[in-house]
């Protein structure tokens, strides 16, 4: 499964990375130093909803969530508490990859809306004191842009070198893997100009050419049109895939079989960001997040404030735990080593302790949801299990990225039948599975726990058809526990999953620690509970989280809990020893 292996920008880029060799003391101090070296920024202290306009609420019937529809739940969405909302793509699209396929940057999808919806919404966000950041998919485009219309017609296009071309005349191009295509092959011949062209993603998602320093004044031009109309800041899709080495060498030796960690390494990348930040984002009060790939050092360069290129940066080391090696993501049957996993994220806090910027996320629409990948979605266990994701969400140094639904514990869908999916990484790894003669049921048993799609699935307003997403009949099917999962059955519960979330963000917004604060790892060995200090100033808090659906405790030797207070647990009594329930969460101030 050579192409599994390789594909790693959605789930597993960061398998080249090493895990830190943490001791084993009872508290592993991660040389966080931040009361003096931490500068204090908005984006520092934000916390983001990512919606996925697709599925958060169709206005028309179409059964296709739409601008109108987030419009509908704006005092919703300010409920919250939260401060910012990160888009996913509203552009003009034909869709082949949901928006990640653009055929008009400056134009609204036909399903979403138009112009005037957007400023609409806009305005609304910004009214109610929310920032917005859109999503910015510059990487490649769809093959229905105009650019590449133009392009694919004649070598003479003055458009052609906006995108990378094979000439036929020197014979097949040197091989480059594909992450949406059938056969791995990412060169597509094209009749009308004799060559082949580039595309990483899907056949329909052209790489743009960002060596061409026109093509990169589009791109500028283009974002000064989004930034103008006030939008505060960007998430920059594939970011890292963006500069290419034209020689088209073979895949050096050192990447060890690693196309996408090769992607992520094009000789002017860094030279492109620093462009970008010069020429466009420095000009405004904007923050950015890359979707970032590799090891620290490689994330480090996208976010060291020196460098003035970007100012936080997703990573991906964590979230891919607890697949099996050497095959799309499926889930290993043992589950996820919780001591390995703990030593990432301080590994990556400590990274970030005196530069750069973090995120912290445990769902986006690239990923299952948080609930049934890290936590527990039985009926037992839902309820304490999602309150304790959000409180580690919530607790963590760097920017908190939260995902629509996940604060109603919303879990995956568990599709049955291939026919029942659409999306086209799952639909592109199940035809190579098919091809190769392998297990599709075991591929298909697997893809309940990590597919895309299970973080797709439309939101659960209420108990009403289609819980209340939509009139008309869903794009994806709506997960049939809406009658009981859903947001309105939790709006009036203080103690609901909702609430708790809600409370959990004013316990943040209160908390500078919780955002500035040092992190220190408690019994890093623990293997059931993941618990952590945050100081700063003097305030010390002790955050404990029980990853387990059976009691267990800590070593807490060191910390004195004898006056401690509780800030916030989701249980009803919490509590206040190292003794912790299942999948308790409690915060102490110590
Ligand atoms: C990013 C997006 C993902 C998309 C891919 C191609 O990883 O998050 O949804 O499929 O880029 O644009």
């Amino acid at each position: 499964m050579r192409l599994v292996l390789q594909f790693s920008i959605l789930p597993c880029l960061a398998l080249m990375t090493l895990l830190c060799a943490c001791n084993s003391s009872t508290e592993q101090k991660t040389k966080t130093s931040t009361d003096a070296k931490t500068d204090e920024n908005w984006w520092k202290e934000a916390v983001v909803y990512q919606i996925y306009p697709r599925s958060f609420k169709d206005s028309d019937g179409d059964g296709i969530g739409d601008l109108q529809g987030i419009i509908s739940k704006l005092d919703y969405v300010k409920s919250l508490g939260i401060d910012m909302v990160w888009l996913n793509p509203v552009y003009a699209s034909p869709n082949k990859d949901n928006g990640y396929d653009i055929s008009d940057y400056q134009n609204i999808m036909k399903e979403f809306g138009s112009m005037s919806d957007f400023d609409a919404l806009l305005k609304g966000f910004h009214q109610r004191d929310i920032k917005v950041f859109m999503d910015l998919v510059v990487n490649h485009c769809s093959s229905e842009h105009a650019w590449f219309k133009a392009a694919r017609s004649s070598r003479n296009s003055p458009y052609y070198q906006y995108f990378h071309w094979w000439p036929a005349e020197k014979g097949k191009p040197p091989y480059r893997w594909s992450i949406f295509d059938e056969k791995g092959d990412a060169w597509e011949y094209n009749k009308a100009t004799d060559s082949y062209y580039l595309h990483y993603f899907a056949d329909g998602q052209p790489d743009l050419n960002w060596e061409n320093p026109k093509l990169r004044q589009e791109i500028y031009k283009m974002m000064r049109f989004w930034l103008d109309k006030g939008i505060d800041g960007f998430r920059l899709d594939a970011i890292a895939f963006c500069s290419k080495d034209t020689l088209w060498p073979p895949l050096p030796a050192e990447y060890n079989g690693q196309w996408g960690m090769y992607y992520a390494s094009g000789p002017h990348l860094h030279d492109y960001m620093q462009e970008m930040n010069r020429e466009v984002l420095s000009k405004y009060n904007v923050a950015t997040v890359a979707e970032a790939m590799g090891d620290v050092e490689r994330v480090m360069k996208f976010v060291d404030p020196e460098r003035k290129e970007l100012n936080m940066a997703y990573y991906f080391e964590a979230i891919d735990f607890g697949y099996l090696p050497n095959e799309y993501k499926m889930p290993d049957p043992k589950g996820f080593d919780l001591v390995a996993w703990k030593k990432v994220y301080a590994k990556w806090t400590e990274a970030f302790a005196n530069k750069g910027w973090g995120t912290i996320y445990l769902a986006n629409h690239d990923q299952p949801r948080m609930l049934s990948r890290w936590g527990n979605d039985s009926p037992e266990f839902r309820d304490v299990s999602s309150k304790m994701l959000s409180t580690f969400i919530l607790s963590m140094r760097g920017t908190a990225f939260y995902y629509f639904g996940d604060e109603i514990g919303m879990s995956n869908i568990k599709f049955d039948k291939v026919e029942e999916y659409n999306d086209i990484e799952l639909l592109t790894n199940y035809a190579q599975v098919k091809a190769k003669g392998g297990d599709l049921k075991r591929f298909l048993e697997g893809m309940k726990i990590s597919s895309r799609d299970n973080g797709r699935t439309p939101m659960q307003w209420d108990s009403s058809s289609n819980g209340g997403f939509s009139v008309g009949k869903p794009w994806l099917k709506v997960n049939p526990n809406f009658t009981s999962v859903n947001v309105a059955a939790q709006e009036t519960d203080p103690n609901s999953i909702l609430n708790y979330f809600r409370n959990m963000i004013q316990l943040r917004k209160k908390e500078p620690t919780l955002i500035y604060g040092d992190f220190t790892l408690v019994d890093v060995d623990n293997p059931a509970i993941f618990a952590y200090t945050r100081t700063l100033k003097g305030k010390k808090l002790l955050v404990m989280l029980n990853f387990k659906a059976v009691p267990a405790s800590i070593n807490t030797t060191g910390l004195d809990l004898s006056k401690a207070k509780v800030l916030i647990g989701n249980y009803p009594t919490p509590a206040t020893t190292g003794q912790l329930k299942p999948y308790e969460a409690v915060i102490l101030e110590l």
